[in-house]
This record gives C-alpha cells, sequence and structure tokens, in this order.
C-alpha cells in the first residue's frame, strides 16, 4: 500500500518523502514543479537509498489524476500541493483559489472515486482569526485574513462537509505554523523563488552573501524586543509530524487539527542573534516600517498534537539555524545542478 504525497518535490514535501521512505513506506509523488525542482528527487534518493515513483501532473487534470490512482494501490494521501505565498495571494486571489481550493475538490473527487479516505492536508496557522499574545489552541477561532489562508480554511470546511456525508473519511489538518531549518545533511532544504517572502531565507541570503542586509518589519511591536515573535518549528520535526498523522488516519474516521508548532515563540532579532551565534556570521539589517497584515505575536499551543498523535518538536533554534545554514552554505544557488567537474587532461 502507497502514500501518495501530492507536491512532494517542494520544501516540507520533500523532508516528508525522505522521513516517510526511512520509515519504510512506499511513495509516491505528483507535483506539477511550479514551487520545486526536480533535483530535490534525486536528492532524497541519495540521502534514503530508496526510488520514488514520480508523476510531474497538476492537480487540476483529473484525467492524469485518475491514471495515478488506477496505476497504484494508494492507502493515504498527504497533500500538500498548493501556492503558499500570502503576499501574492493578496495580488492574485482567483489563482489562489482555482489552484488550491478547486485542486485539492478534484482530488477529492479522484480519491472518493477510487474509494481512498485518508488524507493528511497540509494547513496553515493563517487559518486562526488575529491573534493575542497567548498560545493558540485548535479551538482558536477561526478567520483567515488573506486569500492564501481563506483557501486554506475553505479546504478545511470542505473536509467536515466531506465527512459529514460519509463517514469513512478519515482527514488530519496539520496546521503549520513557521516551518524553517533543513535535512542535517545540507542536502535538501528551502530554495524559495526570487527574493524570499520569509525570515529564515531571507537571514541565510545574506549570510552568504546573496543579499546586501534583512529588512526587520517593525520594531515597534507589543513584544519584548518589539520585533515580530513567530513560532518556528524545525522542518523535519514538521515531517516527522506527517508520519504520526499518518499513523492517525489509518486507524480512526473524522476530520481533525492539529498545530505543528514548539510551544515557543521568538522574536525576530532573537532568530538574527540565534543565526549569527551558530554561522559566525553578522547580519546586517535595518529597521523599516511594519509589513501589511502582520501580527504581532503568534505561537502554538502544541498539546493536542502530543496527547493525540504522540508528537512533540524536539529540534531547537540552534539546530534549527546550523541546519538552515548548512543547507544554504552548500546550495547557495538552491537546487542548481552542480557543474561537471572539469578534468583536465
Ligand atoms: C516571520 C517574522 C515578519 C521577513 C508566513 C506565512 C504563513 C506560513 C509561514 C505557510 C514576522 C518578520 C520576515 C523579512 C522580517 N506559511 N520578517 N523581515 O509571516 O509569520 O508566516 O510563513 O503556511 O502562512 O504567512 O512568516 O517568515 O514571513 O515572517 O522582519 O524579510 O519575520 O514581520 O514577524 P509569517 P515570515
Amino acid at each position: 500500500m502507497a502514500i501518495l504525497v501530492t507536491g512532494g518535490i517542494g520544501y516540507i514535501g520533500s523532508h516528508t518523502c525522505v522521513e516517510l521512505l526511512n520509515n519504510g513506506y512506499e511513495v509516491i509523488v505528483m507535483d506539477n514543479l511550479s514551487n520545486g525542482n526536480i533535483i530535490s528527487l534525486h536528492r532524497i534518493h541519495e540521502l534514503t537509498g530508496n526510488q520514488i515513483k514520480f508523476y510531474n501532473v497538476d492537480l487540476l487534470n483529473r484525467d492524469r489524476l485518475e491514471d495515478i490512482f488506477l496505476e497504484n494501490k494508494i492507502d493515504v494521501v498527504v497533500h500538500f500541493a498548493g501556492y503558499k505565498a500570502v503576499g501574492e495571494s493578496v495580488e492574485m486571489p482567483l489563482c489562489y483559489y482555482h489552484n488550491n481550493v478547486t485542486g485539492t475538490l478534484i482530488l477529492c473527487q479522484v480519491m472518493q472515486k477510487f474509494n481512498v479516505k485518508r488524507m493528511v492536508f497540509s494547513s496553515s496557522a493563517t487559518v486562526y482569526s488575529v491573534r493575542g499574545d497567548e498560545p493558540i489552541c485548535e479551538e482558536f477561532h477561526l478567520g483567515a485574513t488573506n486569500p492564501y489562508g481563506r483557501s486554506k480554511l475553505m479546504v478545511e470546511e470542505i473536509f467536515r462537509d466531506l465527512y459529514a456525508s460519509d463517514n469513512n473519511w478519515s482527514i488530519c489538518l496539520l496546521r503549520y505554523f513557521n516551518p524553517i531549518g533543513a535535512h542535517p545533511s545540507g542536502r535538501i532544504g528551502e530554495d524559495p523563488n526570487g527574493i524570499p517572502n520569509n525570515l529564515m531565507p531571507y537571514i541565510t541570503q545574506v549570510a552568504v552573501g546573496k543579499l546586501k542586509e534583512l529588512r526587520v518589519f517593525g520594531n515597534d511591536y507589543p513584544t519584548p524586543d518589539g520585533t515580530g515573535v513567530r513560532d518556528y518549528i524545525h522542518v523535519v520535526d514538521l515531517a516527522l509530524g506527517h508520519l504520526k498523522a499518518i499513523e492517525k488516519v489509518k486507524s480512526t474516521i473524522g476530520v481533525e487539527a492539529y498545530n505543528l508548532g514548539t510551544g515557543r515563540g521568538y522574536s525576530v532579532l532573537e532568530m538574527v542573534q540565534a543565526f549569527e551565534k551558530v554561522s559566525a556570521k553578522k547580519i546586517a539589517y535595518n529597521i523599516i516600517g511594519r509589513r501589511p497584515g502582520d501580527v504581532a505575536v503568534c505561537y502554538a499551543d502544541p498539546s493536542k498534537a502530543k496527547r493525540e498523535l504522540g508528537w512533540v518538536a524536539e529540534r531547537g533554534i540552534e539546530e534549527m539555524c546550523s541546519d538552515a545554514w548548512r543547507w544554504q552554505l552548500n546550495n547557495p544557488n538552491g537546487y542548481i545542478e552542480e557543474p561537471p567537474a572539469i578534468i583536465k587532461v
């Protein structure tokens, strides 16, 4: 029985594939390569010694999606495929709703046709309404503030309606806080398109000399040093949370949400300091105005995942920073094929 990973070439998807293969699962990946590089597939094979069956397929292509289910006996779907940039979603809402919501609808219809009704879904902390400074639990009020977050919330609601219509479905909604870091090998990691939106890849690109300085978006928030506080979680801890969720959906029915975070918040300047400590690199930064849409504080209460999945984040902030730095140092331009060694004759 196989695990189908949609969007398995991406940052979190590729790290999850490594852990799935290392734990004996048969893995099939479908990805349209819109936000990932096929080289990560070769790196996954290098790290695990296992082959992945890969389909270059877009979720919106129902016929090709059905081929995957015809050709493989799929037990569980881990659904990462989707656009994920908050700022871009504000500029292109229709593109985000079509890709993220319509794509998931098509996936669910095909799963239903082939009687595959177990899913782990890549959701996000952005489904929560404006947060205060207390830890966020799964019962918090839902209410996204941007099209990206709303697309995730819509999909969660679709899954609840689906289960209400057919109690054979079993779906885990994993609400990620701030994934950062990379596999300790330095062979897979975060490879954003263009200028990074997120904090850690921006810091590592400053450290490696690709970018001049970090822009700190505001230091007038009601936080200890005035800069934004977030719950950063190591991407390998996040990947391992998916394996726990697979065990859960194989043994239960229903739709359940789980926060995947550490339960501890760090400010932007604390992240800069932690990174400088592990990298011995000085990160130049300039404090500018707040970024529209940012909240002051966002961190998880991860106790439900510990109680019901038996999952706890184990990697600390220094390990997150050192693993992120190793990836960036070894891959200054992300996933580009190493030029062939020049053999002098
Ligand atoms: C973190 C902190 C910024 C960049 C986003 C998505 C969310 C999720 C995780 C998918 C904030 C500050 C950032 C920079 C900065 N993705 N910052 N300078 O916004 O918490 O969450 O990524 O699920 O959906 O919204 O992450 O890394 O962009 O920002 O000062 O160049 O770093 O203000 O306080 P965010 P982030």
